[in-house]
């Protein structure tokens, strides 16, 4: 094979260097980047040691074999043909490789190669330096990520928001006619049709706002164990040819979380596995205590600490990698047309972020998918807690309604009146504040919306309040912005209710306000 003698001005050849050439090899072989010399056809004739530790072959087991040892595949045959061009023509060539390790596995380096000249100025050899670079790439990977789930999430949550509110009037209305009590059988059947689709629109809502950016109101603490039993009793029992195996972690710490997000992780996670299984399978599910330290923790996706893991497994289709990658989405489905929204997943992952949480996919296709969920570790122990109670319907009571929308103010009138209220209104938060002082020995309670321009919510809260420390509040929204209603019932706010409500919920809501002592 290469049976010519080199002319390269780095001498290998053992013969003794001159003391220029030993400090230049003493170089080459203590840099950080990883070097290689190639012959002109490309055969490897020299690596440093930071290309062993790097590339995991040692010296002795890649000189002499072809540079395209290292080829990943991910590069293809145009690529290499322009880069040993450019090279053969004598120019230098900058670029980025996808290379294999030893072991199979990839890294990615930038890579400098220059062409070297033997005395009589034909080129002899080439000199690769490369750069490690995978992890950046695998950084600038999750900031990217980050910051498209960001933007994506902010633009969900204002969707979310206006249709809540537009479900509202639609909901309200028709909770309305269908209380009226000459109403016509036709007419009320009509009308639960037209119920039955806002509660579609309000999953979808639903959904949305979990994705949203923020969107955490009320948190507890929660027992993890507790939460994934509840919610396995209810899909073992309807899915007979799954089985489930439950694997509890004793002692297991507990989370400070939305209740009702956590169950909507779950059973989205739940239906995913359950649709990847038609047929049976086994979904497994595991909890555990897990402590990321310093050297485990990455930037953009988990911070160091004490979290509580649980992993969902199912022994169904799985997923490529294609897919993988896009799973989290908003609207990104597999699933025929009208059969998924895509919007599972996606809440998922907002509403792990909202909670400082992070998930993680793996998957093979055919062999099934595994979903590890981690949520930030609290030191507070759960307290058994449980209060309910239905209620009277209203009595003679007033409310102050506050709304920067006309039509919510317009469809929560005519239902606090047939509650049995009276009712006054204010449109913004300057007006509220000024209708709750000069009528604060009226009103018995405020049913106040969040996000108004302005003024907002929870400063129409603070103000009213120091009007009144007694007064009770009812804080209302379609949206949530940075836990803020979370902030406003941890001030002393007496309850939340979410758009839209009907005059039931509506009703249950003030009741259990109003009879609290
Ligand atoms: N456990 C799983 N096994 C195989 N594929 C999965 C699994 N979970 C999710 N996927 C894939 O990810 C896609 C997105 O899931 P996601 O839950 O976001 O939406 P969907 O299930 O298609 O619709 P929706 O949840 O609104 O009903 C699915 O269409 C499916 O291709
Ligand atoms: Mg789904």
């Amino acid at each position: 094979m290469a049976e010519e003698p080199n002319h390269n001005s780095i001498d290998f050849s053992g013969a003794g260097p001159t003391g220029e050439q030993a400090r230049l090899a003493t170089a080459v072989e203590n840099a950080a980047e990883a070097i290689i010399i190639t012959d002109f056809d490309g055969i490897i004739q020299y690596v440093n040691p930071a290309f062993e530790s790097i590339a995991g072959y040692p010296r002795s087991e890649i000189i002499d074999r072809h540079i395209s040892l290292l080829d990943s595949g991910k590069q293809g045959p145009a690529f290499f043909q322009d880069m040993w061009q450019t090279l053969r023509e004598g120019e230098v060539w900058k670029g980025h490789f996808v290379n294999k390790k030893k072991d199979g596995s990839l890294y990615e380096t930038e890579a400098t190669i220059s062409p070297v000249r033997g005395q009589d100025g034909a080129i002899t050899n080439f000199v690769s330096v490369q750069r490690d670079v995978t992890h950046e790439v695998e950084l600038q990977k999750q900031l990217r990520q980050a910051q498209k789930m960001e933007a994506i999430g902010t633009l969900a949550g204002g969707i979310a928001h206006d249709f809540n509110n537009l479900l509202m009037g639609i909901q309200g209305n028709v909770s309305l006619s269908i209380s009226e009590p000459d109403i016509t059988a036709p007419l009320l059947e009509n009308l639960q049709k037209i119920e039955q689709y806002v509660q579609d629109g309000v999953k979808l809502t639903k959904q949305l706002l979990g994705f949203a950016r923020g969107g955490k109101y009320e948190v507890h603490l929660t027992d993890l164990n507790q939460l994934l039993e509840d919610q396995s009793l209810l899909f073992s029992r309807a899915n007979k040819h799954i089985s489930f195996e439950m694997n509890y972690a004793a002692s297991l710490w507990s989370v400070e979380a939305d209740k009702g997000q956590l169950e909507q992780v779950i059973l989205n996670l739940y239906m995913n596995a359950l649709q990847a299984m038609p047929r049976e399978g086994t979904l497994t599910v595991r909890t555990a205590n897990v402590t990321i330290d310093k050297d485990r923790f990455q930037p953009y996706r988990v911070k160091a600490g004490r979290y509580v893991k649980f992993t969902i497994t199912d022994t169904g289709i799985g997923m490529d990698e294609k897919t993988q990658h896009r799973i989290f989405d908003p609207f990104f489905t597999t699933r025929e047309k009208g059969r998924g929204t895509g919007l599972g997943l996606a809440s998922v992952y907002g509403i792990v972020k909202n909670h400082d949480g992070y998930i993680d996919v793996s998957s093979s296709e055919g062999q099934g998918t595994s979903f590890e969920v981690y949520f930030p570790a609290t030191d507070k122990v759960v307290a058994p807690q449980d209060k309910s109670g239905e209620s009277p319907a209203g009595a003679v009571e007033t409310v102050l309604l506050v709304d920067d929308e006309e039509m919510i103010i317009d469809v929560g009138t005519r239902m606090l009146t047939r509650l049995g209220y009276e009712v006054l209104t204010a449109a913004n938060g300057v007006e509220a504040v000024e209708t709750y002082r000069a009528n604060q020995d009226r009103i018995d309670f405020v049913l106040l919306d969040m996000v108004m321009p302005k003024v907002g919510g929870g400063e129409v809260f603070d103000r009213i309040r120091a009007i009144n420390p007694a007064v009770k509040v009812i804080l209302c929204s379609g949206y949530s912005i940075d836990g803020q209603a979370t902030d406003i019932l941890k001030r002393g706010c007496n309850a939340f209710i979410q758009k839209p409500f009907n005059l039931k919920s509506l009703s249950n809501q003030i009741r259990a306000v109003l009879d609290e002592p």
